[in-house]
């Protein structure tokens, strides 16, 4: 590869990563990634840096009938929360859970007996899997947004979607396409993070 084309590839690489934003699940709508696209998606989450290969994480697809048992889930989390939670409160809580056409839960997997790659090591490379899967969906025109919050630690939750002990679920990630515009945003400034030592 000549150094032009090497030019051009860190363009496109450095547009793509600063061209990703945050957009909320009620923000994304169809079309969304099918099939075929989110295994490219997977597979590119698949390259993320993985010490000693205990390819700690793992994903699971949400489809319509895992919705139902979401909105279960954020309805019964909310009921523990909170007892005396109103009716249009559950049932605003049960709705997050059809927001966006494309839902996936990624689970870390801690559970391996392997001192040299601690629990957060095992969470960064989580992190790492989910920003390729991002940035492969922004390549493809899809929006993404990430979105937590405490149902995903609840016993309702872990027990519905067989999260098993030792591993924790981590976040929601929703894929689609963006009903509205965001600017790019501010983001730190090198010299505010980086020290040359
Ligand atoms: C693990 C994780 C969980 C997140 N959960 C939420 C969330 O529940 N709600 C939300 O609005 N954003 C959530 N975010 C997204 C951040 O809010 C978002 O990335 C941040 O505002 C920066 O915006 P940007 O991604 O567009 O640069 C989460 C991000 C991460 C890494």
């Amino acid at each position: 590869m000549n150094s032009d084309d090497d030019l051009r590839i860190a363009e496109l690489a450095d547009a793509l990563i600063q061209s990703r934003r945050h957009i909320g699940p009620r923000h994304l709508v169809e079309p969304a990634p099918d099939e075929g696209q989110l295994r490219e998606l997977f597979t590119a989450a698949a390259a993320a840096p993985d010490h000693e290969r205990l390819r700690p994480w793992r994903f699971l697809v949400l489809g319509p009938s895992a919705r139902e048992r979401l909105a279960e889930c954020f309805a019964h989390a909310l009921r523990e929360r909170d007892a005396d939670a109103a009716l249009d409160q559950v049932a605003q809580a049960r709705e997050k859970a059809f927001r966006a056409p494309v839902l996936i839960l990624a689970i870390a997997d801690l559970r391996a007996e392997q001192p040299d790659v601690p629990p957060f090591e095992r969470l960064v490379s989580l992190g790492c899997a989910i920003q390729n899967l991002l940035l492969a969906a922004q390549a493809r025109g899809f929006a993404s947004g990430l979105s937590s919050g405490r149902a995903l630690q609840s016993a309702v939750l872990r027990q519905t979607f067989g999260v098993h002990e030792g591993e924790q679920a981590l976040c929601f990630i929703s894929l689609g396409t963006a009903t509205r515009v965001k600017q790019a945003r501010g983001r730190p400034a090198v010299d505010e993070f980086v020290a040359w030592i």
